[in-house]
């Protein structure tokens, strides 16, 4: 019984979001939630994973194009019970255990789910497990009913909780491992909500408790991990906590971040040692940024930028699918999309490459060495040679590339003769 193989429930509309969007598609530090869930199962190393969707499912297969999993449908969402039963036919004859995930909690680290898992193995007369945690304020939650001995023997939902078991601060995280037989046995005893004409995976635990089974629970150690998301202000928790360990992540492998509560950094950003991040920065998903760098204040590094080692931006500037080189720098009020540019360049203050002609994005290449004067406009496609200059205020049009060791002035840009002035008549 040591295989996993993995449900995630994701097939809520997500109500509470007040949304058009799916739930899970909601993101977390430029990910959609369900990202995560499926990012924690396979760093356990599952066997397999199946995510049961519905609402807007084709918009969530789609966000995970190429991912090993397998969709179920549950086209007609009927409860969290209903929702793990329609996976009941690809899984009956499955001979290792079962772990049944939310696709609204981001939180859960693998380190929580081996710890999890290896609870359950502890005892072989445990058939379902619990991952529970303890929290000040469980309000949104099912709350968890334990005998004297410490089996769990049902899961009241808040809404139905009484007083007494209000008080209950132990919680449901949403996450169980679960015997297979055993689990898909109970469920075909769960009965519809009275209220709503749900069927509650929760009242599995109290089925296969009030039949003599024994559940366990687990209850983790640090509650954030447990959080679900069901609400925009849990999503902002969501983020926070996210990004906190984002940064820290960053933090412990050398690079300084000024000051974290005014950084946003995204997942999967790479940051090279000594590298230092002012407040007030955001930096997206898939950035890749070197060693001893400096960005922002007030900087947004969107996806597809990449800074060689010593590279600088700095105030107000936005960049996007560009590469700048080592030593390179943007330090004021620049935009630089779909540009590729080398080691030792100077970007000007108010320098913009004009990528978009409307229809279709175009690049800008600048060489080594080359630098803009402030105010510069590069209209894309178009190139700047090694060392080659602009003035204050050039305009250098599309397709107009300006040669090595070249300098040119004005709009639209003309190269300026040493000594000579411009060759532009009109000067
Ligand atoms: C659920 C638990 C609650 C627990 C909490 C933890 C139940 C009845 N309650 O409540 O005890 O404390 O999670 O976060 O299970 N889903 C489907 N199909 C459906 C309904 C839901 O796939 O028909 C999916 C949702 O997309 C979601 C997950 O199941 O990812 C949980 O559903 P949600 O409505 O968020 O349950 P909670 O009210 O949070
Ligand atoms: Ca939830």
């Amino acid at each position: 019984m040591d295989k996993i193989a993995a449900v995630v429930l994701a097939a809520g509309k997500g109500t509470r979001m007040v949304s058009d969007k799916v739930k899970v598609l909601h993101t977390v530090c430029g990910k959609p939630l369900l990202h995560y869930v499926i990012r924690s199962l396979q760093a356990v190393g599952v066997e397999s994973i199946y995510a049961v969707v519905g609402y807007q499912s084709d918009e969530v297969e789609d966000a995970f194009k190429g991912e090993s999993v397998f969709w179920v449908n549950h086209g007609d969402q009927r409860g969290t019970a209903h929702a793990l039963s329609v996976t009941e036919s690809m899984l009956n004859d499955w001979d290792g255990l079962l772990l049944v995930l939310c696709g609204d909690t981001p939180l859960l680290t693998p380190e929580l789910l081996r710890k999890f898992i290896a609870k359950h193995k502890e005892n072989k007369d445990t058939v379902a497990t619990v991952l529970t945690t303890v929290l000040d304020d469980p309000n949104a939650y099912g709350r968890i009913i334990r005998d004297e001995n410490g089996n769990v023997t049902a899961i009241v939902e808040n809404a139905e909780a009484d007083k007494s078991q209000k008080e209950i601060k132990e919680i449901n995280s949403g996450a169980y491992v679960f015997n297979p037989d055993e689990v898909f046995r109970a469920l075909k005893r769960v009965k519809p909500n009275k209220k709503n004409g749900e069927y509650y995976l929760t009242d599995v635990i109290k089925i296969l408790a009030s039949e003599g089974k024994q559940v366990a629970g687990y209850i983790a150690p640090a509650p954030e991990e447990c959080l679900g998301v069901n609400t925009r202000d849990d999503l902002f928790n969501a983020n926070k906590i996210m990004s906190g360990r984002i940064m820290n992540e960053l933090m412990r492998k050398g690079v300084t971040i000024v000051y974290p509560a005014n950084t946003y950094i995204e997942t999967d950003v790479s940051i090279g040692r000594d590298t230092v991040i002012y407040p007030f920065t955001v930096i997206n998903s898939g950035v890749v940024i070197g060693k001893n760098c400096e960005v922002g204040p007030f900087s947004h590094l969107r996806s597809g930028t990449v800074l060689a080692d010593y590279a600088e931006v700095g105030n107000f500037t936005e960049t996007k699918k560009t590469h700048l080189g080592r030593h390179s720098k943007a330090k004021h009020l620049s935009y630089l999309g779909d540009a590729i540019i080398g080691d030792d360049v100077n970007i000007g203050a108010g320098t913009i490459t004009a990528n978009y002609d409307g229809k279709k994005k175009h690049q800008t290449v600048i060489e080594d060495g080359a630098s803009t004067g402030s105010g510069t406009i590069l209209v894309a496609p178009v190139k700047m040679g090694k060392n080659a200059e602009t003035g204050a205020g050039a305009v250098v049009p599309k397709g107009k590339n300006v040669p090595d060791n070249t300098t040119v002035v004005g709009i639209p840009a003309v190269p300026l003769k040493k000594g000579k002035g411009t060759t532009d008549k009109r000067r």
